[in-house]
């Protein structure tokens, strides 16, 4: 039983509005906590759900902010009643990289670009993608010997490098587009300094360090991807049509479902939806692959039923878009992987009116958090929840959960646009890998999940390979 005197506070009314239970005084206070780290909110969720359950409040800088943790309160939020709340305001200042893309515009906008950038991720059009994929595997596992070791999270990371170069640039990782994830990675590592600054616009001209080499970084990055449009905006729609990368798709693509307006993207338009795609496709993949390769080193029974599997479905050939819908086995552990390491690790809405969930009914601009990390591994929904089990992913086994209780890719109308190419881009490099290497974990640096941008290793996850032999 929660005690709802010192720290916490139970449910109660606050003249039109009802509160759940949760912290009594602002978060600050409890700084010394061990369930409070600022550079890290998982604890502090966790705190929450243990102590409150479903959901709880604290206040933050003078915010309310609300951590829900069941999957009917999420589903109220991203499905049922999602014309009540935008996205967050931290997500919200990720416009000073990504402008109006994908990830962070707000409706109208958002739904146009969704409508016209939506041909471009369709599954056949996705599926071309598929010998794009299990080459650059092979190029990455070619680089491989037997016994030598070598950090597995920078190697993913290298290959989602590879393939995003590929599918969205159609080039191998030139110069450029390693400058491109050069400076996207400096902007993100001063993300979190700059989102401190209350008015991060007018500060955007200063002449701070920091700001500084944002404000260069950022134009070099302009410059490359507007080089990379212009490229394309010079050729004929034919060569246009023949061309199979995501950005000439993106230069194509009209808005025809639209209310007579049949115009494509301008240019900024393409330069934030660039940037937003190698941003979401980038880190969030390679995380993935990298925790699954983990999982497997600690669980030999997995691996063995997925190497079984990329033996009976592949054999030594090449995998191919048609052997994917076989290789069930290995999308489960691919499944089950992000399940435990969940790349997108929490979400973040703000009410635009008053909302009520269950019992409680809040003002606007209240802010509403849910993890997929806490989530996911919640007793509630999952049974020894720690425990890497692929087989929870079988289709009998997915219809008994609710509909949240497992969503690494968002749900309803902003659910991710990447997702069918993320299962289909892990699996195949999953398979391709599996079927030369298994991997064995080397305890040289602690295993601890950090919760950046995404759910990223902290340390380097040093890999011995050992070459198969069948
Ligand atoms: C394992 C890999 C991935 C994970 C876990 C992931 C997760 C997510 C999540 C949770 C969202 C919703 C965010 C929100 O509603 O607040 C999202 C949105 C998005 N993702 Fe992914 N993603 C992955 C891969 C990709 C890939 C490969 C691409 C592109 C090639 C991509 C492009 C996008 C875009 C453009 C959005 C914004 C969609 C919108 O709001 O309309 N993602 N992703």
């Amino acid at each position: 039983m929660t005690d709802y005197t010192g720290d916490y506070i139970g449910a109660r009314t606050e003249g039109e509005w009802r509160m759940p239970p949760g912290l009594r005084r602002p978060l600050f206070y409890y700084s010394r906590r061990p369930w409070v780290s600022f550079g890290n909110p998982i604890p502090l969720f966790e705190h929450l759900h243990e102590t409150f359950g479903p959901i709880a409040h604290y206040r933050f800088l003078g915010n309310l902010i609300v951590f829900v943790n069941d999957p009917a309160f999420v589903q109220e939020i991203l499905v049922n009643q999602v014309g009540s709340f935008r996205k967050e305001r931290t997500l919200q200042r990720m416009k000073i990289l990504l402008g109006e893309g994908l990830i962070t515009s707000d409706d109208p906008i958002h739904i146009r670009q969704r409508r016209i950038a939506a041909p471009a991720f369709h599954r056949q059009r996705i599926g071309n993608y598929a010998s794009e994929i299990v080459e650059s595997a092979q190029s990455t596992r070619d680089r491989w010997s037997d016994g030598v070791e070598f950090d597995a999270s920078a190697a993913m990371m290298d290959l989602s490098l590879r393939i995003v170069a590929r599918t969205l640039f159609d080039t191998e990782v030139t110069p450029e587009v390693l400058s491109v994830a050069d400076e996207v990675n400096t902007i993100m590592g001063l993300y979190n300094f700059l989102v401190a600054f209350p008015k991060l616009e007018s500060v955007l001209h200063w002449p701070i360090p920091g700001v500084v080499k944002f404000r260069k970084s950022r134009a070099k990055l302009d410059a490359i991807v507007a080089k990379m449009i212009a490229s394309r905006r010079a050729l004929s729609r034919e060569n246009l049509e023949s061309r199979n990368d995501l950005l000439s798709m993106l230069v194509l693509s009209k808005d025809e479902a639209g209310d007579g307006d049949t115009a494509g993207m301008t240019d900024e338009q393409l330069r934030d939806e660039t940037l937003t795609i190698f941003l979401a496709g980038y880190e969030t993949v390679a995380n993935a692959l990298a925790w699954t390769w983990y999982l497997l080193s600690q669980n030999p029974d997995a691996t063995q039923k997925m190497e079984d599997e990329v033996d009976a479905v592949l054999g030594d050939r090449a995998a191919t878009l048609d052997d994917y819908p076989q290789l069930r086995y290995t999308e489960m552990v691919f499944a089950e992987a992000m399940r435990l390491y969940p790349p997108a690790w929490a979400m973040g809405r703000l009410s635009t009116e008053a909302v009520t969930l269950g019992d409680y009914h809040f003002p606007p601009r209240t802010h509403f958090f849910f993890s997929q990390y806490v989530l996911q591994r919640s007793p509630e929904w999952w049974d020894e929840p720690l425990a890497f089990r692929p087989e929870r992913h079988e289709l009998e086994n997915k219809t008994t959960r609710p509909r949240f209780a497992y969503f690494p890719f968002g749900g309803g109308r902003r659910q991710c646009i990447g997702e069918s190419f993320a299962w289909m881009e892990g699996v195949l490099s999953l398979a391709t890998i599996a079927q030369r290497w298994r991997l064995h974990f080397i305890e040289r640096f602690p295993v601890v999940p950090q919760a950046k941008i995404t759910l990223r290793p902290k340390f380097p996850m040093m890999m011995r390979p050992e070459l198969r032999v069948r």
